[in-house]
């Protein structure tokens, strides 16, 4: 009896295997067809090429001697082995202790309000706009003519916080972003009483923060032009001579910034010393962010190229969730995934935020129109893989906690608050996209599909690391990167 029913188990799971794996196999003309229908095409990437300003960008984006207290780098928060993000919620930068997901505040300085965005292919001619808020962008003349964005002979505007002082000569985005978190308090900058820590080397122990000084008690635009002028004094004391001496007869001008001097004549050939400026510094960091965090090798792209067996059955299920029921590709729009709008998805907010009642209006926060409450800009989703945690405060720890919360962003996120110290705020309740208010009614398998999915959309540069992680800096600072998890 036992016998002759595992033998007809045997015979049924037999008769059924073909159906479930026909069910599961997905029909590659038909993804196609969706996939043409919302223009999908492999991304175009700029060549890995290592130029002098390559070389001088990158120098800037590791070398902690461009903050105030020679401590924190552009690395710091956007770390390559932690998909150019930090692996933590909200990012430490002034006065943080250790890397990565162990990086703590050493209580100098603040948290910033926002999780550190990662920075693949931010140089690409479709990202129209920086920061959750998208407070940096290109201006709309601008955003219509961004296919010429990269020929020499089109003026670029932009829209910052520096308005009108905005200065002349910023190649793209990326560079006219770098202009800003040299002059955060808490990201960079550090305040006019900090000095250096005493354990560093010779030439940058235990000295004043002359950045922060050189802006005490200007406000606004003219505090950041400050910062800006006090830095490019900093690294290349253009009015020293190489033979210039101080009352104990030592060199003054100091090898490091002899270094710097090289590196940026280098890169920028036509200029001589006296030219050299806050422009050069975030042309060269913006080069070398869109050289180096272009990514070239996603599967996802052979698959669009034409190779079927560049992705599982389940990433090709998960395209059609995504492009599909999930409504996904609406807003994770294109080649990097995002149509660089605001949407809101009520994401529940923790940390110092935005406002006086620690929460955080998003773009409200720059067009101050009612409208735009809690909406924050599409993020890409190139690497997204690499980058937890995820949302613009970083609360959601898991690539499935936060397609969850797409998933029903009014239920799921009062039931995440099971001890009671949430209250849904009317407004924000409102807020909530259309397209996802109601609910998106994914089941686990179709989460767990669209998790393949965006597994394929990853390149996670292995083979360049060596060739992007500088193995030491000009300023001899120890080099803000990790290499491994170690
Ligand atoms: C203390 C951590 C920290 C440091 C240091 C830091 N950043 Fe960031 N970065 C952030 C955070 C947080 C945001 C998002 C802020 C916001 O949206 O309001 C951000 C945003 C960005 C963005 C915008 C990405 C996008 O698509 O919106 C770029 C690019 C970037 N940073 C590059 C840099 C560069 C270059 C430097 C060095 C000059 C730097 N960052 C230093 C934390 C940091
Ligand atoms: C209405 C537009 C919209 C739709 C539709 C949408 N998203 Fe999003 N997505 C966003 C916005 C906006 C954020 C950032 C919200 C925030 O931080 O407050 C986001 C964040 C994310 C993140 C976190 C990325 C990061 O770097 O923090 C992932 C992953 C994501 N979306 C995947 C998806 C998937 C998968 C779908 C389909 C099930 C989807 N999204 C549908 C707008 C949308």
């Amino acid at each position: 009896m036992r016998k002759t029913a595992a033998l007809l188990s045997a015979l049924i799971i037999l008769l059924l295997a073909p159906a479930v794996a026909m069910s599961q196999s997905v029909d590659d003309k038909a993804l196609r067809a969706l996939l043409a229908a919302h223009g999908q095409s492999p991304l175009q990437s700029p060549p890995f090429m290592i130029s002098p300003k390559f070389k001088f960008g990158q120098a800037l984006y590791f070398d902690p001697v461009l903050s105030g207290a020679r401590e924190v780098a552009c690395a710091t928060c956007h770390l390559p082995i932690r998909g150019t993000s930090n692996a933590q919620a909200l990012a430490v930068g002034v006065d943080g202790r250790k890397l990565g997901e162990d990086r703590l505040t050493g209580g100098r300085g603040n948290e910033t309000p926002r999780n550190s965005p990662d920075v693949w292919n931010r140089g690409h001619p479709d990202v129209q706009n920086m920061f959750w808020d998208g407070r940096v962008a290109l201006d709309d003349e601008a955003i219509r003519e961004a296919r010429y964005i990269n020929q020499d002979d089109t003026t670029i505007y932009f829209e910052s916080p520096m308005d009108d002082r905005f200065p002349d000569g910023i190649e793209n985005l990326l560079a006219a972003q770098a202009l800003f978190p040299i002059t955060g308090v808490d990201e960079m900058l550090g305040r006019p009483g900090d000095r250096s820590d005493s354990e560093l080397p010779d030439d940058h122990a235990n000295l004043p923060n002359e950045l922060a000084q050189a802006a005490k008690g200007a406000e606004g635009t003219r505090k950041i032009q400050l910062v800006h002028e006090a830095l490019v004094e900093r690294l290349f004391a253009p009015d020293l001579r190489a033979t210039d001496v101080d009352e104990d007869g030592e060199l003054e001008l100091k090898e490091w910034q002899k270094e710097y001097r090289r590196m940026a004549l280098d890169a920028f050939p036509d200029l001589t010393l006296h030219d050299l400026s806050i422009i050069e510094l975030v042309n060269a960091i913006g080069h070398f962010e869109k050289i180096a965090f272009a990514t070239r090798n996603a599967p996802w792209d052979d698959y669009l190229r034409g190779d079927r067996g560049a992705i599982s059955e389940s990433a090709k299920a998960g395209a059609l969730v995504f492009f599909g029921k999930g409504r996904c590709a609406v807003c994770h729009a294109g080649p990097l995934f995002s149509d660089f709008e605001f949407h809101s998805l009520a994401v529940r907010q923790i940390g110092p935020g935005k406002n006086i009642s620690s929460d955080d209006l998003g773009r409200y926060h720059v067009t101050e129109d009612k409208a735009d409450l809690y909406k924050f800009r599409t993020p890409p989703l190139r690497n997204v893989t690499l980058s937890a945690p995820y949302f613009h405060d970083g609360v959601a720890l898991t690539l499935r906690a936060a397609i969850r919360h797409h998933n029903d962003p009014l239920n799921l996120s009062d039931s995440e608050f099971e001890d009671g110290t949430h209250s849904w705020n009317i407004g924000k309740r409102k807020s909530v996209s259309y397209i996802l208010a109601a609910g998106l009614k994914l089941n686990d398998s179709e989460i767990n599909q669209l998790i393949a999915f965006l597994e394929t959309l990853e390149d996670d540069l292995t083979d360049l690391m060596p060739e992007i992680v500088p193995a030491s800096v000009p300023s001899g600072l120890p080099v803000a990167a990790l290499y491994s998890s170690e």
